[in-house]
């Protein structure tokens, strides 16, 4: 069973390796940046409160995304493994993750999985970054790019660009990771179940290593 943690800065790659950990080990992926970008899309409550963060770069409240994480690790498809992408951001979105699967689920993290990419990679990989509206697939422009230029080839729909990855938005999510996320590494290593990726080598690469650590 794997119920695992992606931590890492902004652009480390976390949606990019978990696209071949779900295949490979049959786990879901519990993005909350997905489940609250499409709660913009709907327009929901919960979207329209999110979109104000979100496009400043700051953090959803806590107990905002606590809630969602909650009730989504309930759903089914969790039971045979998960990886959380996103989550926690925070100490007490960390200790409520902690509270949550020894309450609610009676389980417990087997992995936390941190991605180390610098600053300055980060901004070049994000300005490049397009994602495919219909089916969800990632690319970058120049290190991963569709063969038609800006089309999915999966679904031939035309790639978009996040709104928050301009490079002002970028450079705030990068100060917040620094301030109230990166400090989650101590919480984990104390808890022995940290392991750090070098995730500046190339995909395959980050991914061979991420495999030797789940298998
Ligand atoms: P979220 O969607 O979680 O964004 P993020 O953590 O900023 O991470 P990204 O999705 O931007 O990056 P990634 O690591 O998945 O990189 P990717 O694989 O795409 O959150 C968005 C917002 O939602 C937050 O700012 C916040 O407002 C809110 N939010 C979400 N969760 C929250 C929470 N828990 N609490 C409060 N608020 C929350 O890769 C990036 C690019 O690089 C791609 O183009 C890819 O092709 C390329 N790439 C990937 N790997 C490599 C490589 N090895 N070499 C070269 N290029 C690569």
């Amino acid at each position: 069973m794997i119920n695992m943690v992606f931590l890492g800065p902004p652009g480390a790659g976390k949606g990019t390796q978990s696209e071949q950990i779900i295949k490979d080990f049959g786990i879901v992926q519990v993005s909350t940046g997905d489940i609250l970008r499409k709660a913009v899309k709907d327009g929901s409550e919960l979207g329209k409160l999110a979109k104000q963060y979100m496009d400043e770069g700051k953090l959803v409240p806590d107990d905002v995304i606590i809630g969602i994480v909650k009730d989504r690790l309930k759903e089914k498809d969790c039971q045979n493994g998960f990886i959380l992408d996103g989550f926690p951001r925070t100490i007490p979105q960390a200790e409520a993750l902690d509270k949550m699967l020894k309450d609610d689920l009676n389980i417990s993290l087997t992995h936390v999985i941190s991605l180390e990419v610098d600053d300055g990679k980060i901004i070049e990989r994000l300005t490049g970054r397009r994602t495919c509206p219909q089916c969800g697939r990632g690319y970058h422009i120049s290190f991963d790019p569709p063969e038609k230029q800006e089309i999915c080839d999966e679904c031939n729909t035309q790639l978009v660009q996040r709104d928050d990855d301009k490079e002002e938005t970028i450079k705030k999510r990068l100060n917040v990771y620094h301030e109230q996320t990166e400090q989650l590494k101590d919480y984990y290593r104390k808890q022995s179940i940290l392991t750090t990726v070098d995730g500046e080598k190339t995909p395959d690469e980050v991914y061979k290593n991420i495999k030797d650590i789940l298998s």
